[in-house]
């Protein structure tokens, strides 16, 4: 059986899809904190879980041979440690590229750590290590919806965005084929995009110009930070555009290797997600 946890997340949505168009004989399951809320594809277990609670975790695990897991969603030493003590073989961990090219930021760091207590655990891995989500412009859609200005302090910084449901593509590919046991993945999309570019894109998804309005850094960490936190928004404007590194920019095709399908463009993001920001 694979579980999947995050199974209501960016990733996690397109993943139980994946799994079950893949054909796989393999039981699935995916957990959520609130059953109520989430929906799954038909023949997708649900079970009600937190990770953070280390009975409910024992239930969602009992039977599971292969793990979906997402970098900082619980207490990853005892998530991995349950899982190895409930017979899990393998799991598939969502880290970041971060580790690589800023690991000096907290966020990375602690990602970091979750890589090498998996590779400590005795079970087998594969890391996924994306950029920046094109999901993260939900960030904005408060504004966009409100045909307010998005308030931007690097607009014209192009960094390889990737779709969520590229990385549940090869997650689905990695859970369920033969060659991705010890690979450690670089997820990006197919090029460098703008966050101008990216708010053009919305607004022709959305059919009207959405306005843009470039800010100063300190500006724009006000406001982030009030959203996710001081320490999150300052890796956050590092990450986007005030301390960017070439193998940021860098462009892997992983994703068509790994699926055979090349990674999907911001724009097709803003089409697929247009009805969040009107
Ligand atoms: N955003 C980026 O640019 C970026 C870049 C690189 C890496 N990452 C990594 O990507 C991952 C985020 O993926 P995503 O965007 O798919 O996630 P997401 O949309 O933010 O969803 C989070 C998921 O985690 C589950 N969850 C959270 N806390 C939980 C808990 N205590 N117990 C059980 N489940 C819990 C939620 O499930 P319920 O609410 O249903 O319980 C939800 O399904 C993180 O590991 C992050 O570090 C993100």
């Amino acid at each position: 059986m694979i579980l999947v946890t995050g199974a209501t997340g960016n990733i996690g949505r397109p993943l139980l899809r994946y799994l079950r168009a893949s054909g796989t004989d393999r039981p699935l399951r995916a957990l959520t904190r609130d059953r109520a809320r989430a929906s799954f594809p038909d023949g997708v277990e649900a079970v009600e879980g937190d990770l953070a609670d280390p009975a409910s975790l024992d239930r969602a695990l009992t039977g599971a041979r292969s793990l979906f897991l997402l970098a900082g969603t619980g207490p990853e030493e005892a998530v991995l440690a349950a899982a190895r003590r409930a017979g899990v073989e393998h799991v598939v961990l969502v880290s970041s590229i971060t580790v690589r090219t800023h690991p000096h930021l907290p966020t990375a760091a602690r990602v970091l750590a979750t890589e090498d207590l998996l590779r400590a655990s005795g079970m087998a891995w594969t890391m996924l290590r994306p950029t920046q989500f094109a999901s993260n412009t939900l960030l904005w859609s408060d504004a966009i919806r409100a045909h307010r200005p998005v308030r931007l302090p690097y607009p014209d910084l192009g960094l390889p965005t990737i779709h969520p449901a590229d990385i549940a593509a090869v997650a689905a590919s990695a859970l369920t084929g033969p060659d991705h046991h010890g690979r450690t993945y670089p997820l990006t999309g197919p090029g460098p995009v703008t966050a101008r570019e990216q708010v053009a894109a919305l607004g022709a998804a959305l059919g009207r110009e959405v306005p843009l309005t470039v800010v100063s850094r300190k500006e724009a960490h006000e406001e982030l930070a009030a959203a996710v936190g001081d320490a999150v928004a300052h890796a956050m404007l590092d990450l986007t555009g005030g301390d960017i590194t070439d193998e940021l920019r860098a462009v892997h095709d992983t994703v068509e290797r790994v699926t055979g399908t090349p990674a999907r463009p911001f724009a097709q993001w803003a089409t697929e997600n247009a009805a969040a920001f009107r």
